[in-house]
């Protein structure tokens, strides 16, 4: 459950005072308040994440550290509100007093604290016999009086991607056995019901009428029959807009959703399983981006497909040289059956493409490559369109998540050839392994502009840090929703210039 967020022009009494101080000298000046000579001759100096509790003239306070004055933009926002929530102690109301912030847009600032201190007080106790009694009940924002109500609107958005986010957290922290196919299905049409959605389920029997031979072929060696997951999102009429021809833009999202991955007949060593109940990040994160779309009032349609499935060996399982037919009609053979994420995201997208949209994302917990190149902290994107995949980057720095753009180039295409079939699913072993995936997936969005995040480096996290807590992360979460709100068609203009599409 979420705490409860208000706003408030005064600090109220009966919740810890948070005092926001940037980084500086220590602050011995006949001007400083008692709270902060006694915190500088504790070695308090204001860096990002550090806190104090003292006995200021009003009571308890706690001064949170936001780094350098100049750079308070909204990730330090965000890191600040999550640092607020862990300086708190025993404390379960606290008051963040932010009237000392100058911020042109006070409502994007409240909606960065309140997903701050939302992220930072998540827990996931679904498997401890005991509870943790001691949560975080009541965050109140302290801001100007000609701020309240845009303060109040921004907590508003805050509130709504940070349920989304705990949404994504919960799902892939769910222990693999428990959080099935079906069990992920059921979640996301419960969640689309009370967030304004549609919800579709394919199962078994309408995933081989339909032709996903991806899905089917990845989900043959399970005791757990697949399911396809289709929801969509209509704006309402007074915040529809129009794209460059007059018509309502369409974004479809599409997620990877392996339940869990042993890597097949191919199958991962003890370590590398250790992990792979998280291997339907990318699915979550669409599922819960989509369902903030009618609290954050996007302009556009969305759709969020997440073909789901375990990837587990057995006797029916796909074998290594066996040829999968996609719903788009071309051929892969299955050269690693670790590779398997590429193949549902080929039908994920085959369907996406049906669509007709002006952009395609893709999310997926896709290579360990992408783990090697970019760690735990920094995803990759990469993509056929520098609008789409400029509107993820834009859209990532306001959401505090971090991208890096990688190339798709020609010149590897030819690694996939397959002697068989149209492709293979697999290149050369420890070569360039998530273009070569992001070059699978390329043959699968025909000609709508698209971006592929590559999250399978930073979709967990081993540290309570700022807005994260030890698991899951849902990250991704918070820039598709961004990317959606921002959402702009620009048709032919955006294609990647020729310099940007190596090789
Ligand atoms: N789910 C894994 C990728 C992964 C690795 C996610 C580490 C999170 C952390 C994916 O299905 C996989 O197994 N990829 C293989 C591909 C290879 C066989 C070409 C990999 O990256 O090793
Ligand atoms: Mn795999
Ligand atoms: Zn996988």
């Amino acid at each position: 459950m979420l705490a409860s967020f208000e706003v408030a022009g005064e600090l109220p009494a009966g919740a810890l005072a948070v005092r926001l101080v940037a980084e500086g000298p220590a602050p011995f000046t006949a001007a400083t308040s008692l709270p902060e000579h006694l915190a500088a001759s504790r070695g308090f100096r204001g860096k990002e994440g550090d806190s104090l509790v003292l006995e200021g003239p009003g009571g308890l306070e706690a001064l949170v550290g936001v780094g350098p004055a100049g750079d308070f933009g909204l990730p330090e926002a965000r890191r600040a509100g999550a640092t607020a929530v862990r300086a708190r102690g025993t404390e379960r109301a606290i008051a963040i007093d932010l009237r000392g912030v100058v911020s042109g847009e006070p409502a994007r600032l409240a909606q960065a604290v309140t997903e701050g201190a939302a992220g930072a007080s998540y827990r996931f106790e679904a498997y401890k016999s005991s509870r943790e009694s001691n949560d975080l009940e009541r965050v109140v924002l302290v801001v100007g009086e000609g701020e309240q109500a845009a303060t109040e609107e921004g907590i508003g958005w805050g509130r709504a991607i940070a349920e989304a986010v705990n949404f994504a957290r919960d799902l892939s922290n769910r222990a693999p056995t428990d959080l099935t196919p079906s069990e992920f299905a059921r979640m996301a049409s419960e969640l689309a019901g009370s967030t304004g959605l549609v919800a579709e389920v394919m199962e078994k029997d309408r995933i081989v009428a339909e032709r996903l031979g991806g899905l089917l072929g990845v989900g043959r060696g399970s005791d757990e029959d697949p399911r396809l997951v289709r929801l969509s999102y209509e704006p309402d009429a007074s915040v529809a807009r129009s794209g460059p021809d007059g018509r309502l833009p369409t974004v479809v999202l599409v997620g990877k959703g392996i339940t869990f991955d042993s890597g097949g007949l191919s199958l991962k060593p003890p370590e590398g399983m250790i992990g792979m109940k998280g291997d339907m990040g990318g699915a979550a994160a669409v599922v819960a981006a989509i369902s903030a779309c009618r609290a954050l009032k996007v302009g556009v349609r969305v759709v969020a497909i997440a073909p789901t499935t375990e990837n587990m060996p057995s006797g029916k399982a796909i074998k290594p040289g066996d040829v999968l037919k996609i719903r788009n009609g071309k051929t892969i053979e299955v050269l690693n059956t670790d590779a398997e994420g590429r193949l549902v995201l080929a039908d994920g997208l085959s369907l996406a493409v049906e669509e007709e949209p002006d952009a395609i994302v893709d999310v997926a917990t896709l290579t360990g490559a992408v783990v090697v190149a970019l760690g735990r902290k920094v995803a990759g994107v990469m993509g056929n369109d520098s609008a789409v995949v400029g509107g993820i980057e834009a859209a990532s720095e306001r959401a505090g998540e971090p991208f890096w753009r990688l190339p798709l180039p020609r010149a590897y295409r030819k690694e996939i050839d397959s002697e068989i079939a149209d492709i293979k699913n697999v290149g050369r072993a420890r070569q360039a392994g998530s273009l070569i995936a992001g070059l699978v997936l390329e043959e699968f969005v025909s000609d709508r502009p698209w971006a592929h995040l590559d999250i399978a480096g930073v979709s967990e996290t081993e540290e309570d840090a700022f807005e994260y807590r030890r698991g899951a992360t849902a990250f991704g979460v918070r820039t598709l929703v961004e990317f959606l709100r921002g959402f702009e068609a620009v048709g032919e203009a955006g294609r990647l210039a020729d310099h940007v599409k190596v090789g």
